[in-house]
């Protein structure tokens, strides 16, 4: 059986209500309270939650009928019914407010009554059913949302992974470009060094027959020696140049970070020197070695020499006290554990804030792209991290930048 749709009575003429309640009753509802105030009639409808209210307007209390409809409707979307003897213009407008279900003039007929609770009880679920359904649209409207974001992370992930292949792809293609260029270079370097280290022999040699035949303490002995001292650096730079073309073949093993530094500066000093920067270099010689690739730790080493001389005649075109480059380098520890640490200071045009975590990436370069690939640090980078290093970099535009490494010192 159906069950019963239960409706409230707020009329506060107690014989009025009583004839309502039993007509109600007589057409086969039930009536859930009569109740006499607008007060008690929104606490009612609060606790019965009956399916209708009929209301009437002019009551013996503090809140009138439309007022209690008003929060009733409002608050628990009970359908209200107004039941009424008079009403004036003032009344109609507020009584709009309240969005009545139905209105009836008091006194009414029976079927009245019937007729009007009848069609405000389906209204009202016509009016649910209306809801609900805009609710379910609504949700799956959600969902549709919800497979759409789904399907765009998707494709923008599927993006990234383009990229990240493109990004390898190229930087396959440069790295093999600049190794053929290396080993052309290194070809070259060793044809020319083979070529110089001859006569430079000879050189040497001619100069020791001198030194020899001339009385010490002579000014050709004197010259001689500096002939025999000069020779001898230009046959270290050249050895210096051969097995920076041989690059890398060679096993790990034990290096002083002293010896590497100066390698470097071998193949550099000259052209700092020319271009008038000042260069300091703190690099004690009773430091631990390290294992390592000399090779490699020497190429990281002239890609920042490089970097920096670039940095300071950007910034001073010719000489200056300002303009100095320092290499230093100490002990420290690490993640618990003893380090090498080598800190390339210059006093160039520094980096700009917004770039600074960029000069890793590979290609990234602010140079003019016929002299640069923008991989000096890249390269740089993964080398120390082979190495168990790290590689950092801190600057001031327009006043320094510092690469600091830190190599482990192995046991
Ligand atoms: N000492 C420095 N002072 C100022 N800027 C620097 C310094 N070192 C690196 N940079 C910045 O970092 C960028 C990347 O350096 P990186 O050595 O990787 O490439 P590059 O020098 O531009 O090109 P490449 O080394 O391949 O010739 C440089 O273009 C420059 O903007
Ligand atoms: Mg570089």
């Amino acid at each position: 059986m159906m069950e019963k749709k239960r409706i409230m009575v707020v009329e506060d003429e107690g014989i009025t209500a009583m004839s309502i309640k039993s007509s109600l009753e007589g057409m086969g509802y039930a009536v859930s309270s009569t109740v006499f105030s607008g007060e008690e009639a929104v606490k009612k409808a609060e606790e019965d939650k009956p399916d209708l209210v009929l209301m009437d307007i002019v009551l013996d209390s503090k809140m009138d009928g439309i007022e209690a409809a008003g929060q009733i409707h409002s608050r628990f979307s009970i359908p209200v019914v107004y039941l009424t003897a008079h009403s004036d213009e003032k009344m109609v407008k507020r009584i709009k407010m309240t969005e009545p279900f139905g209105y009836i003039v008091k006194p009414f007929y029976e079927r009245e009554l019937r007729f009007v609770v009848e069609i405000a009880l389906y209204k009202h679920e016509m009016e649910q059913r209306l809801r609900k359904g805009e609710k379910e649209l609504e949700k799956h409207r959600e969902h549709l949302v919800e497979l759409v974001e789904e399907r765009t992370s998707e494709l923008q992930n599927i993006n990234k992974k383009l990229e990240q292949e493109i990004t390898d792809h190229k930087l396959a293609k440069a790295e093999s470009l600049r190794a053929s260029h290396l080993a052309a270079l290194g070809e070259l370097a060793a044809g020319v060094a083979h070529e110089i280290n001859n006569p430079t022999n000879g050189i040497v040699n001619y100069a020791q027959i001198l030194a020899n035949q001339s009385k010490e303490g002579s000014q050709e002995h004197d010259l001689a020696g500096r002939i025999i001292k000069e020779g001898i650096r230009i046959a270290g730079i050249v050895s210096n140049l051969l097995s920076f073309a041989r690059n890398g073949k060679e096993e790990k093993g034990p290096v002083g970070i002293q010896t590497i530094v100066y390698d470097s500066l071998a193949l550099t000093e000259t052209q700092l020197k020319k271009d008038g920067i000042r260069l300091m270099i703190n690099v004690p010689s009773d430091l631990p070695n390290f294992i390592a690739h000399p090779q490699q730790i020497e190429q990281v080493f002239l890609n920042i020499i490089s970097n920096a001389r670039y940095a300071l005649n950007q910034k001073y075109p010719g000489a200056h006290d300002n303009k100095v480059f320092e290499i230093t380098a100490k002990k420290i520890t690490a993640d618990d554990s003893p380090h090498i640490q080598i800190i390339f200071y210059d006093r160039g045009i520094g980096i700009p804030p917004g770039i600074l975590n960029k000069i890793m990436n590979p290609f990234f370069t602010t140079k003019p792209y016929n002299i640069s690939t923008g991989l000096g640090l890249s390269i740089s980078h993964g080398i120390i991290t082979d190495h168990g290093g790290n590689i950092m970099a801190d600057s001031i535009e327009g006043e320094f930048t510092k690469i600091i490494i830190e190599l482990p010192v192995g046991k």
